[in-house]
Formats: structure tokens, sequence, C-alpha cells
């Protein structure tokens, strides 16, 4: 089984660099396209939030339009930039969430059961499980201990190590950790919305944060106000389930754009 992952679209923004503007609903169809080209296609895609950047009904059609050239079932987990009742509106026919509430759901018809869960805090950009989602994700944990899953989720759960996603990780995450501890069925945590690759081992279980399918932030490894849009390569990931065992694969799209767009920030002096 092969489960590919893209995620952090922000379609709508349009970034000024100093080759010109780059707009990322272009990056964002190329992301589709190298989805589309993959061999052996994938048997379902996880897109793992900010589908949109200012959650506008027609950046949300612009995605859609563009997911519909695939083939295999797709799947979309909110992040902190889309809104649950445009994606219910604009997404109509994604009957595998709750039809009010939180966009939360579980997969049960492949190899692996597929977790999602909602991680959007309205208004905030850091994320959220509430008690009430900690004890859906407890509840869905367990009644199903024989089954392996996966869990994704917007926002990470654990520090990466990079101070400004840091402080706009999943709050509560602690106590999440918690319940994950207790479950061993878990084969991983994948992420988004750091716009970086990061991969850990977070309370027993393997953690990933894939890159953003559209634009990456920096390498930052001490405290910003705010980060630069990079253009490294986008990059999607893809999960093989073989044998009972999860490999993960970076893959990159499209073609490497140089530059930065606003400069680099300055690391901090002693005085
Ligand atoms: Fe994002
Ligand atoms: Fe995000």
């Amino acid at each position: 089984m092969i489960i590919a992952q893209i995620t952090d679209f922000h379609v709508g923004r349009i970034i000024q660099t100093e080759q010109g503007p780059v707009d990322l609903h272009d990056r964002m169809l190329e992301a589709v396209a190298h989805i589309k080209k993959m061999t052996p296609q994938p048997d379902l895609l996880m897109v793992s939030g900010d589908l949109s950047n200012h959650g506008n009904e027609a950046d949300y059609i612009r995605v859609r339009e563009a997911l519909q050239q695939l083939q295999m079932p797709i799947y979309i987990i909110p992040g902190n930039h889309d809104r649950r009742s445009r994606l219910r509106q604009i997404f109509a026919d994604h009957d595998y969430w709750p039809q009010e509430g939180f966009i939360h759901y579980v997969l049960e018809e492949y190899p692996l059961r597929i977790i999602g869960l909602d991680t959007l805090a309205y208004g905030e950009h850091y994320g959220l499980l509430c008690q009430e989602r900690l004890a859906w994700v407890d509840a869905r944990l367990k009644e199903a201990p024989e089954r392996p899953s996966l869990i994704f989720m917007h926002h990470p759960p654990f520090k990466t190590g990079l101070p400004y996603p840091d402080r706009l990780m999943c709050r509560n995450g602690d106590a999440f950790g918690d319940i994950v501890a207790r479950y061993p069925q878990i084969q991983a945590i994948i992420c988004g919305h750091v716009h970086r690759d990061v991969v850990t081992y977070w309370r027993g279980v393997p953690a990933y944060v894939t890159g953003s399918a559209t634009f990456a932030n920096g390498l930052i490894l001490y405290p910003v106000d705010d980060v630069d849009p990079l253009f490294e390569p986008p990059t999607g990931r893809l999960f093989v389930w073989e044998n009972g065992r999860l490999t993960s694969h970076i893959s990159f799209i499209g073609s490497y754009i140089y530059g930065l767009s606003e400069g680099v920030p300055k690391a901090p002096r002693d005085p």
C-alpha cells in the first residue's frame, strides 16, 4: 500500500521574489502533476492542511479543480489557514468526514487504518487538541488495538527545534503524547505546517513533518519574529506499507527556483 502526502499549498498567495512573482497556485498545479506522473500510482492521497492561504471560496475551487485530475481517493485535514465551513462547502462530496463539528475521521478500508485529526484553533495559527478531540482520538485508538494505524494532523504536537514553527505547534501536545504512548498500533504520526522536512521519534512513535508542496521556510534554528519564504525544492512524501513495515520517501517536486524573496533574517549577536 502506498500513501502520498502533499501539504500546505497556500493557494491565493503570490510571493514576490527577485526573479518576479511566484503564484503558489502554479506551484500547487506542479505538485498535482507530480503526483499524477507517479508510477505506480499511490493508493490514496492525503492533503494535510493549508490548502488555501485565506480560506477563499475561489481558491478552494482552484484546489478542487486541480485535485480532480487525480484518479486516486483524496482525503483532506484542515490547517490553520483553512475554514471548516468552506472545506465542507467546496468539497461537498467528501463523505468521510462528519457533516458538522471537527473535521476528524477514521478510514477503515485500507490495510493501514488512517486517522485524520483536526488541530484547527479557529482564528489562531497555533494548533489545538482540546479535551473533546483528545477524547475522540483516544476512543478511536482504543476500539481497534489490532489495526496498524497512521495519524495525520496538520500541526506537529512536538517541538521540531525550529523556534518559529515551535511557537505555532499543536497545544496540548503532551496530553496527546500520553495517549499516543498507550497505543502501540500507531505506526507513525504525520504532519505539515512547518514548511520544512523534519523526522523525529516521539512517545515511542516515528514522526514526520512533510515540507510544503509550494514554498519552504528556512532552516532557522534561532528565534525570529517571522520567516522569509524560501524556494527550496518543494516536496511531497510517500509512505509504503509492506510486510508489516512502514517506509517513507521524500519526493521533490518540479524545478528548483533559485533565490530568496526578501533576504535572510539576521542571527542575533551579542552586544
Ligand atoms: Fe502552511
Ligand atoms: Fe499551517
